[in-house]
């Protein structure tokens, strides 16, 4: 097998290194561009004019699609400042399956004074074609012993949803990486595995292939290793490109600390 892209992260331009894909290839692609607020990443990409930011965006998502398999389905990370204009974008290409936000439970202390503090992400969920792949059973959050005992009534009895535990629907409360937290690497905006990882379950089969684009600290590739599936991608800063391969070489990825079931509220159904 001569799959030489399988498994790597090129440190190079995405633009330049999907050449190396082939078309049809990809499961899912799981991406986190720069949102064009002024990040210092090494290099200019989240210093762009609106103009110039709008179309290498459209640049590269007609670069990647072709990588995509028919079922397969594409997660992109946002701010609200451009998710509308790529969605836009997106939704002339594809299909809009979900805007999940995620909440970053950043603490209530101080913050703007001239308007609200801008607490989440926008995250797009897009599929090509109705049957994409989605393994919801996968990423379901179980029910909390109070719950389940709260509906111990015959009429709940063999409820199968009571059992395999509820969806978890588009708004993703998740705290951001702390600098202290053991995940954490040398990436400004590094995200949690745990959010990474629930989009591969659910959106990539077992076996099969995530494509990341901007791989910063190589969350996703992380993700997918711990998960069983494979990852393809890129990084244009070569010292984010050796944290990737030190996160990678690490025996034991430290696990997202586990997560307490909640009690969901008015939830009968998945
Ligand atoms: C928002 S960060 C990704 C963070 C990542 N999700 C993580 O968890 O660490 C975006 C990354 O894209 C990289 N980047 C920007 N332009 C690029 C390009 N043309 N090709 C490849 N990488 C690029 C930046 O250097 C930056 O590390």
């Amino acid at each position: 097998m001569t799959d030489t892209w399988l498994n790597q992260v090129f440190c190079e331009d995405a633009l330049a290194g999907l050449a190396r894909i082939p078309d049809g290839s990809i499961d899912l692609i799981l991406t986190d561009p720069p949102y064009n607020l002024g990040k210092d990443y090494g290099n200019a990409s989240d210093q762009q004019t609106v103009d110039d930011y709008l179309l290498w965006t459209e640049q590269w998502i007609d670069a990647a699609l072709p990588k995509l398999k028919p079922n397969g389905s594409l997660y992109i990370f946002l701010t609200w400042r451009f998710s509308p204009e790529i969605f836009v974008m997106l939704k002339k290409r594809m299909t809009m399956m979900n805007e999940i936000i995620w909440d970053r439970r950043v603490p209530s202390m101080g913050g703007s004074v001239r308007s609200y503090s801008s607490v989440h992400d926008t995250i797009g969920f897009f599929v090509r074609r109705k049957d994409y792949y989605f393994d919801l059973d996968a990423v379901r959050i179980p029910y909390d012993a109070e719950t389940k005992k709260a509906r111990s009534r015959s009429i709940f009895i063999g409820a199968k949803w009571l059992e395999v535990g509820y969806n978890p629907k588009d708004l993703w409360s998740v705290s951001r990486l702390h600098r202290e937290h053991p995940e954490r690497a040398d990436h400004p905006t590094q995200k949690p595995l745990e959010i990474i990882e629930r989009m591969v379950k659910a959106s990539c089969p077992p076996d099969g292939v995530v494509l990341d684009l901007f791989m910063g600290s190589g969350t996703t590739a992380i993700a997918a290793k711990r998960t069983g599936r494979n990852y393809v991608g890129f990084e244009l800063n070569p010292e984010y490109c050796a944290i990737i391969n030190e996160r990678l070489a690490m025996p034991e990825i430290p696990a997202p600390p586990p997560k307490k079931p909640k009690k969901p509220r008015n939830s009968v159904t998945s």
